[in-house]
């Protein structure tokens, strides 16, 4: 059984997945119109990446008896002034949800929500995970700076997600 603050939480989450979904839909809408098909690739797998993450808390929630209530997704910004600021923004928005999932666990020890904290823990891995891809790309954007040729390599590299 879920508590009212977990339960109240975990949905506020979905949103939160979603929102990230959206947002990353967003980055692939600004790359494929600057021609970065690549990165239209990646952040279009990346979105569909962030629904499942929502899927598992929907999932999670309902099986563990508690009423999903789904929130208002915001709308995400759609400009963006370069490649590396889109992966400068995809980090810090991953770096943003590692605090919130961190927040749900200190949510679930605070109510002494064991099960919960277990259910978490693959997403607190998988926050490491995450912040490491977007940080690596960002690193190597920065490395090619303005070098048409190095933008081209890399947006031809995340074509291959
Ligand atoms: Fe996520
Ligand atoms: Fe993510």
């Amino acid at each position: 059984m879920l508590s009212e603050k977990m339960k109240k939480a975990l949905n506020e989450q979905v949103t939160a997945e979603f929102y990230s979904a959206w947002y990353y839909l967003s980055m692939a809408v600004w790359a494929a119109k600057e021609n970065f098909d690549g990165t239209y690739n990646f952040m279009a797998k990346q979105a569909k990446e962030e629904e499942e993450h929502a899927m598992k808390f929907i999932k999670y929630i309902l099986d563990s008896g508690g009423e999903v209530e789904l929130g208002e997704v915001n709308k995400p910004p759609k400009d963006f002034s370069s490649l590396k600021d889109v992966f400068a923004k995809a980090l810090a928005h991953e770096k943003y949800v590692t605090n919130l999932i961190k927040k749900l666990v200190e949510l679930a020890y605070e109510e002494k929500d064991y099960t919960t904290l277990g259910f978490l823990q693959w997403f607190l891995e998988e926050q490491v995970e995450e912040e490491s891809t977007m940080s690596s790309i960002h690193a190597k954007l920065e490395m090619v700076g303005e070098s048409r040729n190095g933008l081209f390599m890399i947006d031809s590299h995340l074509g291959q997600r």
